[in-house]
C-alpha cells in the first residue's frame, strides 16, 4: 500500500489560495506542462538558465538562475515555496532537491531521487542492471582513454565490448558528445568527441555494445492515483522514432508491435518507474509521467534510458491523445485521474533552426498548415542555431504513415530565416 499524499487543494492564482508549481527547465516540453497546469487554475513559476525561455513566456512568473548551483536553487525554492517543483532537464543540483524534500520544504516530481538517479547515464544504468536485472546493452564506465580502450578490446583474457559500441559522456543529452566505434581506428576519435561534448567536463564515459535493433520506440508510463488513493500505473500505446545522432527528428504512435514485445516493454516499464517511485523515505509516492526508452528486435527488449518527465518524442501526443503527455503529467502529479487512451494515430516531426541567428522569423506557415490534419507549434527560442529544435510539425490520420509523410510534408514548409 502507498501512504496517501496530502489532497492538493485547487486554488486561485496570484492570490493567497494559490497552488504554486515551480518548472525546473521551461524549455517546450515544459512550456506544454505549464500550459496545462495553468488549465487547472495552478500558479506557475518557470525557471531556466536564460531569459525568455519557452516556458517563461507562458507562466505566471519567469526566474532566472544556474540551476546547477545548489545555493541559488535553496535560495528560489525558500523564496517561493512551491507545493510541487517539476524539473524538466537533467542539469539540475539534484543533491540539493532531495536535502529540501527530505528536510520537508518542497515535494520534487516524481522524487528527488529519480531526479538525482537520471541526472546522469550511471544511476540509471545500474539501478536498471543491476538493482533490476533489466536487459540492457553491455556496458562499462571508463575515466580514460586508456581504460576506454581496455574496455572495449577486454582485459587478462575477459572479453571486452567489442566493436561496433558507442562512447557517450555520463552527462550529456540530445545526442551530445555521442559517437559510435566501428573499429580500433575510432577509440581516439570518440574518447576526444565525448570529452568535448560532455555537460560538465568530469571526464566520465560509458561505452555500450550496439544494439542491432529492428526498432526503437518510448514507452510513455504514467504513474498516476487511483480512486482509492493508491498508485496506478497507466501505459500510452507505444512511439515509433527516428534519431539522427542521437537526437530525435520524427515520432509516431501507436508503432505497431508483436504483443509479446509490447507486454515485456511494459513489464521493463513498470519495474523501473516503480522504482524511480520510491521516494527517500522508501514509499510509492511518485506521481508524474515517464519515457522509458526501449530497443526492440523481434520479441527481444532492451532498457534503452528513461526520462521521469514528458520525453521530446512524445511531442507527438499533442495531436495523438486525448491527453497529451504534457496533460498527463500535470493531472499525475497533481494527484488527478489520467486518461492515455489514444485519439488517432499521428505522427510529429522536428522543424530545426537552420540559421544561427537570434529573433528569427519563420515563413510559409500557412503553406504548412494546409498539408490535411496538421497542426504546428513553434517553440518562441529567442536564439536559433543550425540543429536547434525550434518547432514541431504534427498530423493525424488514420493510416499512421500517411501522417507520417504529412508531418514531415509540413515541416518541410517551415523556413526559418535570419533577419
Ligand atoms: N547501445 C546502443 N545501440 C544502438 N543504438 C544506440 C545505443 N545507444 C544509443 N543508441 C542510439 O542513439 C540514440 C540516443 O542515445 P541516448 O538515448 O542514450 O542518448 P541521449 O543523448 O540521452 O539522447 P536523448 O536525450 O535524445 O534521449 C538512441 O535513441 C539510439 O537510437
Ligand atoms: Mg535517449
Amino acid at each position: 500500500m502507498t501512504t496517501p499524499t496530502p489532497a492538493i487543494t485547487f486554488g486561485t492564482p496570484l492570490t493567497a489560495n494559490a497552488t504554486k508549481v515551480m518548472l525546473l527547465g521551461s524549455g517546450e516540453l515544459g512550456k506544454e506542462v505549464l500550459i496545462a497546469l495553468q488549465r487547472l487554475g495552478v500558479e506557475t513559476i518557470a525557471v531556466d538558465r536564460y531569459d525568455n525561455a519557452p516556458g517563461q513566456q507562458v507562466a505566471h512568473h519567469a526566474r532566472t538562475i544556474t540551476m546547477s548551483d545548489p545555493e541559488q536553487l535553496k535560495a528560489l525554492i525558500e523564496a517561493e515555496k512551491p507545493l510541487l517543483v517539476v524539473p524538466e532537464i537533467e542539469a539540475i543540483a539534484t543533491p540539493m532537491l532531495e536535502a529540501l524534500e527530505a528536510a520537508g520544504t518542497v515535494r520534487v516530481v516524481p522524487t528527488a531521487r529519480a531526479a538525482r538517479l537520471t541526472m546522469d547515464r550511471e544511476g540509471i544504468r545500474r539501478l536498471a542492471a543491476e538493482t533490476l536485472g533489466l536487459p540492457t546493452s553491455p556496458y562499462q564506465f571508463c575515466d580514460s582513454l586508456a581504460e576506454l580502450q581496455a574496455a572495449v578490446d577486454g582485459v587478462d583474457g575477459k572479453p571486452g565490448i567489442g566493436y561496433p559500441c558507442v562512447v557517450k559522456p555520463v552527462m550529456s543529452s540530445s545526442g551530445k558528445g555521442q559517437s559510435k566505434i566501428d573499429g580500433p581506428a575510432d577509440v581516439q576519435k570518440a574518447w576526444d568527441y565525448a570529452m568535448a561534448g560532455g555537460r560538465v567536463s568530469h571526464g566520465r564515459v560509458i561505452v555500450e555494445g550496439f544494439i542491432d535493433f529492428d526498432y526503437e520506440i518510448t514507452q510513455l508510463t504514467v504513474r498516476a492515483r487511483g480512486a482509492d488513493g493508491s498508485i496506478e500505473t497507466h501505459f500510452c500505446d507505444p512511439i515509433g522514432h527516428i534519431q539522427v545522432s542521437g537526437d530525435y527528428v520524427e515520432s509516431w504512435q501507436p508503432h505497431p508491435m508483436p504483443i509479446a514485445a509490447l507486454e515485456l516493454s511494459r513489464q521493463i516499464a513498470k519495474a523501473v518507474t516503480d522504482n524511480l517511485g520510491l521516494g527517500h523515505d522508501g514509499q510509492p509516492g511518485g506521481l508524474g509521467l515517464f519515457g522509458v526508452e526501449l530497443f526492440v528486435k523481434g520479441d527481444q527488449v532492451w532498457f534503452s534510458e528513461v526520462s521521469p518527465r514528458p520525453h521530446d518524442t512524445g511531442l507527438v501526443t499533442l495531436t495523438t491523445q486525448v491527453q497529451s503527455e504534457f496533460e498527463l503529467h500535470a493531472r499525475a502529479i497533481l494527484g488527478l485521474p489520467v486518461n492515455t487512451a489514444l485519439r488517432s494515430p499521428g505522427a510529429s516531426a522536428v522543424i530545426y533552426g537552420g540559421v544561427e541567428a537570434q529573433g528569427i522569423v519563420f515563413d510559409g506557415v500557412a503553406e504548412a498548415l494546409r498539408v490535411p490534419n496538421t497542426d504546428i507549434r513553434l517553440f518562441g527560442k529567442p536564439e536559433s542555431f543550425t540543429k536547434r529544435r525550434m518547432g514541431v510539425a504534427l498530423a493525424f490520420d488514420a493510416d499512421v504513415e500517411v501522417a507520417r509523410s504529412n508531418a514531415k510534408l509540413a515541416a518541410s514548409k517551415v523556413k526559418p530565416r535570419a533577419v
